[in-house]
């Protein structure tokens, strides 16, 4: 089974959220887990669907006085079952780094949220060869807070900085050996099996390219989750065995 993961960013008036949630309706039963990731004030419209909720972000905090927040118990309470953290938007716009990452999954765990933990190089680490050592410590720094057991409540999704809303999905050649690295430390370092996913400007064509990498859990969806007549091909088009 993979997951496919529609992050919808800040896009869409209510208006158009009602007339997306619509048209959704159109997609086809599948075995796909799919989990959509609306703005905080579209989820509990989200939560009638047959799909799983999740949020784009969660608070630093527990609970208290952080206006303009929204806490892991909060998003709990409305039958929210994930959380993206650490997508590259959020590291580069509001200086996230695996410290308040930590902190973020720290507060999914303690509110039984499981978390999708975006993880990716940029443009200038890749030329100058460092992906993996980029990866390594985006993932080492962050899961050595936890202990294994929590660690199973956690999905990879690998999103090199450079290919996200760019149109210029990374190669196949490049997607199976990151992905066949991080799944070997994950197993060496963690003893862990976990989904690990890719995203960035994945779309209608290129997603029969993806499906040649037999590796991969799933996919993580930007731009192409906006349109459901894009979104209903991509579906058709992944075996989901
Ligand atoms: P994209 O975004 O599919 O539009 O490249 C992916 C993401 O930001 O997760």
């Amino acid at each position: 089974m993979k997951y496919l993961i529609c992050n919808l960013k800040e896009n869409m008036t209510l208006t158009e959220t009602l007339k997306y949630l619509e048209d959704y309706r159109s997609i086809p039963k599948t075995n796909l887990k799919i989990i959509m990731c609306p703005s905080y004030p579209y989820l509990l419209l989200f939560n009638k669907n047959n799909s799983l909720l999740g949020s784009q972000d969660v608070s630093i905090y527990q609970s208290g006085s952080h206006t303009g927040e929204v806490s892991a118990i909060q998003l709990a309470s409305i039958n929210c079952h994930y959380s993206l953290i650490g997508h590259s938007e959020r590291r580069r716009t509001y200086n996230e780094n695996e410290v308040v990452i930590a902190r973020k999954i720290r507060n999914c765990f303690d509110a039984g949220l499981k978390v999708i933990y975006c993880i990716g190089e940029t443009l200038e680490e890749k030329e100058r060869l460092k992906t993996m050592s980029v990866l390594e410590k985006q993932l080492g720094r962050v899961l050595n807070n936890f202990k294994r057991e929590e660690l199973e409540n956690i999905i990879i999704a690998y999103e090199p900085v450079w290919a996200i809303g760019t149109g210029k999905k990374a190669s196949n050649i490049i997607i199976y050996e990151v992905i066949n690295f991080i799944k070997k430390l994950l197993k060496e370092y963690y003893e862990l099996d976990i989904p690990v996913l890719y995203g960035g400007s994945i779309n209608k064509d290129n997603i029969i390219e993806l499906e040649k990498i037999d590796l991969l859990d799933g996919y993580l969806l930007g731009k192409s989750s906006l349109n459901i007549e894009e979104l209903k091909q991509i579906i058709n088009k992944i075996n989901d065995k």
